[in-house]
């Protein structure tokens, strides 16, 4: 079966309320799943892959951290997706009135809607600065296009970046139209023609990305790419590393705050939930994993620092572009299908504040996108001056007891403060709630409707998600708080 012929169709049969209607045809079945895998992937896949994955593992040292993060995408991340996709799928509503929904439903108070509410001050947050950097991929693809590159040593690539993020007037300017962009997609409804473009432009991001493998090996630096990215150390992994690895987990799958909610609840009922999300774990951390194979031989091919920090892949791949035959002609493409990988990602981070402000203000969608695009816009003047005119203005936080001082944010500028607000608190907590709603207050019997899966795992699916995910993320909070080192210099182990 051809998957592009029944994606055509598959679109509008996703949108249509009927959704929950069983499908006549095992290929419209195929086609609706295929869908939400694609929206979804389109989701997951974005800037946490290809410019946050690489530069955080750079700055946590590599290999432990990788394990860690990919420990927390098996155990907590593909249950609470799971959990989320369900929720989205019983509630069909924004996430807000998904949540009150649902706990009246199974008898439990609607303050859950609370839930709704983090998720989608969390989404807001994101694409505030999500918006800035992917402004500074499009920034590059003039850049590319015109050679900018073309033999330029490390040092010079270097430059290029400092100059690009040191002038506000730039930043702004690609922030601006990157926010004009994903609104207007917003504006006139999610689907559609976007994900027709998803099925073509994300394979050839894959594409490409296996083509830039192919210039890592070249560069013989591949081996300790690998290794720095395969071989734990724990010596280097913090508490901090930690939480961000878990955080980071949430961060690349879109959890938790209600983006996979809202596209759960497009889903067609007989749908597998678990095939999909698993589906979209595994391709996203693919991508991820691919773009860390590229990044690191380049790092160390050229003497360069691999905890640099968020300007890593502006500083690495450029210098792959600029040696390699034809690399004014990938480089370009490249940074159009970051671009594109970040829009597809934006969109969901907006469409929950969307939906439910259509329904609370009683809005159109348009004026509500328009409304919470000025929004976005104005909060991502922090992000965009955090990198030039105010980045001496940073904070720092630490609690300090009897028993040790433990350092939560150091010389933080708002960027970094948002990121760490929303990434390593925000969505944990966002999906700690849903975990717990999911297998401690919905009631069985609905879950294991929603699930449909058999009966071997569907307990595994329940306890991952009653036990060991909240029991992960509290205990990797705890951790982070000091809470846990406290507790041992008290008892002296
Ligand atoms: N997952 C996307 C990325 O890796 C970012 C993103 C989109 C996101 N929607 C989200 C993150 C919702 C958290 C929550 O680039």
């Amino acid at each position: 079966m051809s998957d592009s012929v029944s994606l055509g169709k598959g679109p509008s049969a996703n949108k249509e309320p009927s959704a929950g209607r069983e499908p006549s045809a095992g290929r419209e079945l195929w086609s609706s799943r295929l869908t939400f895998i694609l929206a979804a992937t389109g989701s997951a896949v974005g800037l946490g892959n290809i410019w946050k994955f690489p530069y955080i593992t750079g700055e946590n040292g590599g290999g432990a951290f990788v394990l860690i993060y990919l420990f927390c995408i098996a155990g907590i991340g593909i249950p609470i997706m799971m959990a989320e996709i369900m929720l989205g799928r019983r509630g069909r509503q924004d996430p807000v009135t998904t949540m009150k929904h649902l706990a009246k439903e199974s008898g439990h108070s609607r303050s859950w809607g609370l839930l709704g509410w983090l998720g989608v001050i969390a989404g807001f947050l994101i694409l505030s600065y999500y918006s800035v950097i992917a402004g500074w991929a499009m920034a590059y693809i003039p850049r590319m296009a015109s050679g900018v590159f073309t033999g330029l040593e490390a040092e010079a690539v270097n430059s290029v970046f400092a100059s690009l993020v040191s002038s506000p007037e730039s930043l702004l300017a690609w922030h601006s139209i990157f926010i004009f962009m994903t609104m207007m997609i917003v504006a006139r409804g999610v689907r559609g023609g976007l994900e027709k473009a998803v099925t073509f432009l994300m394979p050839m991001l894959f594409v490409l990305l296996i083509i830039l493998i192919f210039y890592a090996i070249d560069t013989g630096y591949f081996k300790q790419g690998l290794a720095y990215l395969f071989n734990p150390d724990f010596s280097k992994i913090t508490t901090e590393g930690i939480l961000s690895a878990m955080g980071h987990a949430f961060f690349t799958l879109s959890l938790g705050m209600g983006a996979i909610m809202v596209y759960g609840s497009y889903l067609p009922k007989n749908t597998s939930i678990a095939k999909a999300s698993i589906a979209v774990a595994f391709m996203d951390t693919l991508v991820a994993l691919l773009a860390g194979m590229v990044i690191f031989p380049i790092v160390f091919a050229n003497a360069l620092e691999p905890g640099a920090g968020p300007g890593l892949i502006f500083k690495t791949l450029p210098l792959a572009f600029g040696n390699m035959d034809y690399g004014t002609l990938f480089g370009t493409l490249f940074f159009v299908l970051l671009v594109f990988a970040a829009w597809t990602s934006s969109i969901s981070l907006i469409e929950p504040a969307i939906t439910w402000s259509m329904k609370t203000f009683k809005v159109s969608r348009i004026r509500a996108s328009v409304i919470s695009g000025f929004l976005v816009w104005l909060m991502g003047l922090l992000t965009v001056f955090s990198f030039n005119l105010a980045s001496d203005f940073t904070f720092s936080s630490a609690i300090s007891t009897k028993y040790g001082e433990f350092v939560i944010l150091k010389d933080a500028t708002a960027f970094d403060f948002l990121d760490y607000l929303t990434s390593n608190i925000m969505l944990p907590l966002g999906g700690l709630m849903i975990a717990i709603y999911a297998g401690w207050l919905m009631k069985k019997a609905y879950s294991r409707e929603e699930l449909n899966i058999n009966r071997f795992w569907y307990p595994v699916w329940s306890f991952l998600v009653r036990y060991v995910a909240p029991l992960m993320v509290v205990v990797v909070f705890l951790n982070a708080m000091g809470v846990i080192a406290f507790v041992r210099s008290i008892m002296g182990i």
